[in-house]
C-alpha cells in the first residue's frame, strides 16, 4: 500500500512549487504535493484528498484560518497538520510578531516555516507532527480511466490493468464500475452481478470496509468487482456524493481502486477525478480524437486535477492505416509526454466475446501484455513528489 505524505498547500503557485522542490530532496519520506489556491476550496479539498498535512500561506489577517482549522477537524477522524507558512514580505519586512503567532497557534497552526522553504525544516516539521502516524494511515491507490468518447478503449484498459494488477495484489484490488449508463466490466469478466454499485450506495450511511468488500463480486483471478447498476432507472440512484462515499471506503479497503468512467463530464466523473491519483485519460491516434482530447485535458486542469495526476493512455483501438499518428505526433499535438502506449490486439476483441480476460492470458514480454506489464509496473511504484492543483 502506498505510504507517500500527502501535503496539501494553500496559497500560491510559487508556494506550491517550492515545496514541491524541497519535497524531493526530503529523505525520509514520499511526499505528494497538492495544492488549493485559497482557504474555501482547500475545506473540500482536505476531505476528498485527506492530506496527511496543510501548509497554509500565512497573510495578516487570520480570521478565515480559524474557521478552515475549525472545519478541518469536524470532518476528518485524524485532522491534518496545519502548518502556517510565513515570509518577511507579508510582514512588511519584519518576522511576525509574538502577538501574531499565538493567535495563530489559536487558529491551529500547529509550526510554522519561514519561506522559502528549505527541506531541512520541511523534514523536520513533518517528522515531529505525523511521526509513525502517516505509515498507520495508508490508502489505496485511486486509478480512474476517463475519456471524452466512447469506444477509445476505457473499459478495456480498466479491466486489463485490473486483472494485471490482481495477479500480483489478489484480492487487495477492486475494479469499481462507474460507467453507469452502459456498464460492462463484469460481462467482459463473465461475472453475473448479485450485487452492484447501487447496493453501496444504498448503504452509504452503513457502509465499511468489510460491508463494501461484501458487496463485490470476486472473480476467479482475485480480483474484487463492483459492478454497474443493472439499468439507467437504478443508476439514477447514485449521485456524486453517494459515489465519493463509496470511493473514500474503497480507498481504504484496498491497495488499488480501478475506475472505469462513462465518457461524459457530468458531476459523478468530477467526484471521481476527485479521488484519483491516477486520472488515466484514453486517446486513440486519431486526429479528431487527438483534437478532442485537448479540451478534456484543459478541464482536467481547471478541475484541479493537476498534470502530476494525468496520464496520457494512447491506446491503438483499431488496426493501423494509412494516416495513423504516432505516439510523437501525439504527443507533441497534445505538448505532452505520452505515458503509456498499446498497440492493437485482436486477442482483446476475442476475449471480449469468450469473457475469458485478456490481460490474464497474455505473457508480459511482447506487443499488449508487455505494454500492460510496464504500465502496471509504473502504478505500482510509490507516487513521487508530484504538484497537482486539487482546485481551480
Ligand atoms: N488495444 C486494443 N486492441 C484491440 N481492440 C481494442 C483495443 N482497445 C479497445 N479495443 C476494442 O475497442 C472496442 C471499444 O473498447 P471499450 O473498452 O469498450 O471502449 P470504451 O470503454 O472507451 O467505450 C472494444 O470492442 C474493444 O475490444
Ligand atoms: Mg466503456
Amino acid at each position: 500500500m502506498d505510504k507517500s505524505t500527502v501535503v496539501l498547500v494553500v496559497g500560491s503557485e510559487a508556494l506550491a512549487q517550492e515545496v514541491e522542490a524541497v519535497s524531493a530532496a526530503v529523505k525520509s519520506r514520499t511526499i505528494q504535493v497538492q495544492r488549493s489556491p485559497d482557504l474555501r476550496r482547500a475545506g473540500e479539498a482536505a476531505r476528498t484528498r485527506r492530506p496527511d498535512a496543510v501548509i497554509v500561506e500565512l497573510g495578516r489577517d487570520l480570521r478565515e484560518l480559524h474557521a478552515f482549522a475549525a472545519e478541518l477537524e469536524s470532518g476528518a477522524d485524524v485532522a491534518p497538520v496545519v502548518v502556517g507558512a510565513w515570509s518577511r514580505e507579508t510582514f512588511l519586512g519584519e518576522d511576525p510578531s509574538s502577538a501574531y503567532l499565538i493567535e495563530a497557534t489559536r487558529a491551529r497552526v500547529r509550526d510554522f516555516v519561514r519561506r522559502p522553504v528549505s527541506s531541512t525544516e520541511l523534514a523536520e516539521v513533518l517528522e515531529r507532527h505525523l511521526g509513525a502516524r502517516v505509515a498507520s494511515r495508508a490508502q489505496g491507490r485511486v486509478i480512474a480511466f476517463v475519456s471524452n468518447k466512447g469506444g477509445v478503449g476505457k473499459s478495456t484498459l480498466a479491466v486489463s490493468t485490473a486483472c494485471a494488477l490482481a495477479k500480483t495484489h489478489g484480492d487487495r484490488v477492486v475494479l469499481i464500475d462507474a460507467s453507469l449508463q452502459l456498464g460492462l466490466c463484469a460481462s467482459m469478466l463473465d461475472l453475473e452481478p448479485t450485487t452492484t454499485l447501487v447496493d453501496a450506495v444504498m448503504q452509504q450511511d452503513r457502509l465499511d470496509e468489510t460491508l463494501l468488500r461484501e458487496l463485490t463480486l470476486q472473480h476467479a483471478c482475485g480480483l474484487r468487482v463492483l459492478a454497474a447498476p443493472k439499468d439507467a432507472m437504478d443508476a439514477a440512484r447514485i449521485d456524486d456524493a453517494s459515489l465519493a462515499r463509496v470511493l473514500s471506503v474503497a480507498r481504504r479497503a484496498f491497495d488499488y481502486v480501478v475506475v472505469d468512467t462513462f465518457p461524459l463530464l457530468d458531476s459523478i466523473a468530477v467526484a471521481i477525478l476527485d479521488f484519483a491519483d491516477d486520472a488515466c485519460v484514453v486517446v486513440t491516434p486519431t486526429v479528431p480524437h487527438v483534437l478532442g482530447a485537448l479540451p478534456l485535458l484543459d478541464v482536467l486542469e481547471r478541475l484541479g486535477v493537476g498534470r502530476g495526476r494525468q496520464r496520457i493512455v494512447l491506446n491503438h483501438s483499431h488496426p493501423r492505416v494509412a494516416g495513423t499518428l504516432t505516439p510523437e505526433d501525439v504527443a507533441t499535438r497534445l505538448q505532452r509526454r505520452i505515458d503509456a502506449v498499446f498497440p492493437f490486439d485482436k486477442g482483446l476483441l476475442v476475449a471480449q466475446n469468450t469473457g475469458e480476460p485478456y490481460a490474464l492470458a497474455v505473457g508480459r514480454l511482447f506487443g499488449f501484455g508487455r505494454a500492460l506489464a510496464g504500465f502496471v509496473d509504473e502504478l505500482a511504484r510509490p507516487r513521487g513528489a508530484v504538484t497537482s492543483d486539487v482546485a481551480p
